[in-house]
């Protein structure tokens, strides 16, 4: 286990052993307050989340349910940096993510560019969360290597790349292998079979150490053995401490969380 799963995986046992209920706000470490996502559509407005609550313990596995529509997607996104909610605020570790609400407006979000919030956003975005998609977004003309590489270039930036790089190589290497994926390093996405590339945009989540992996139907798109082989791979992540909020319509895919919640009406409840 490297250096950085131990102090996680540390910091879960503690978490666990000082923690309160699942629910407990002293041992959330990803925390929706009162989330409100509505759309609008022209002059219609289409309410998807409506004061939603959700706490997530550090190290916690947790699978969210809830029929097509009912925003499980738009849960996710505004709970890992990607959708700011119109109320309510979202919190890793005690740190908001958003601007205060007052200060959400298109006017204020253009002056607020270069500010403390969109920064701190930027930089939950880019290092805190991990994103795994149902459709893998993977890019067709690089191979599996240079695809997750890429995404560590884009983190670390040109000026410092030259010098990132070899630890990155390796980095990424490391992460393909833990997905069983170390021989087809040279192949792209259209040479590889779903659950091949879903292992893919699993190591490109985690190359980067992210606090929280957010998955959004992660085995929705693969057949039965490989949807249980990306399952072993999360419970060998929550194993080694890795906190995972996971979106899925599958029972038995949900069932490998430590906690299943149903997202109706706009709100989170437990079944
Ligand atoms: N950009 C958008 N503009 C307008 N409405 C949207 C937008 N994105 C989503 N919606 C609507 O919001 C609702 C929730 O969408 P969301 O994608 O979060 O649902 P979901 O639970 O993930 O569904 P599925 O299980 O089918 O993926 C849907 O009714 C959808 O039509
Ligand atoms: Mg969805």
């Amino acid at each position: 286990m490297s250096d950085a799963r131990q102090r996680e995986a540390g910091a879960t046992a503690a978490a666990v052993v000082g923690g309160t209920s699942a629910d407990g706000a002293r041992g959330a470490f990803l925390r929706a307050e009162g989330v409100s996502r509505t759309y609008r559509l022209g002059r219609v407005e289409v309410p998807v989340l409506r004061r939603a609550d959700l706490s997530v313990r550090r190290g916690e596995f947790a699978a969210i349910m809830g029929k097509s529509g009912s925003g499980k997607s738009t849960l996710l996104h505004v709970l890992g940096a990607l959708d700011e909610p119109q109320e309510g605020q979202v919190l890793v570790d005690g740190e908001p993510v958003y601007a205060p609400v007052g200060r959400r407006s298109y006017r204020a979000r253009a002056l607020d560019v270069l500010s403390v919030h969109e920064r701190r956003r930027n930089r939950l975005r880019r290092n805190t969360f991990g994103f795994v998609f149902q459709f893998y977004h993977l890019l067709p003309e690089l191979t599996v290597f240079e695809n997750v590489l890429v995404t560590e270039m884009v983190r670390t930036g040109v000026l410092r790349w030259p010098t990132a790089r070899g630890e990155a190589r390796r980095r990424v290497a490391a992460e393909l292998e833990r997905v069983g994926l170390s021989h087809r390093l040279s192949h792209r996405p259209n040479e590889l079979s779903g659950g091949e590339r879903q292992r893919v945009a699993i190591a490109r989540a985690l190359v980067h150490r992210p606090s929280v992996l957010l998955a959004d139907e992660p085995t929705g798109n693969l057949d039965a053995t490989s949807g249980a082989a990306i399952m072993a791979i999360f419970q060998a992540l929550h194993a080694a401490g890795q906190t995972i909020v996971m979106v899925t319509h599958d029972a038995t895919v949900a069932a490998c969380a430590d906690r299943v919640l149903h997202l109706d009406d706009g709100r989170l409840a437990a079944k």
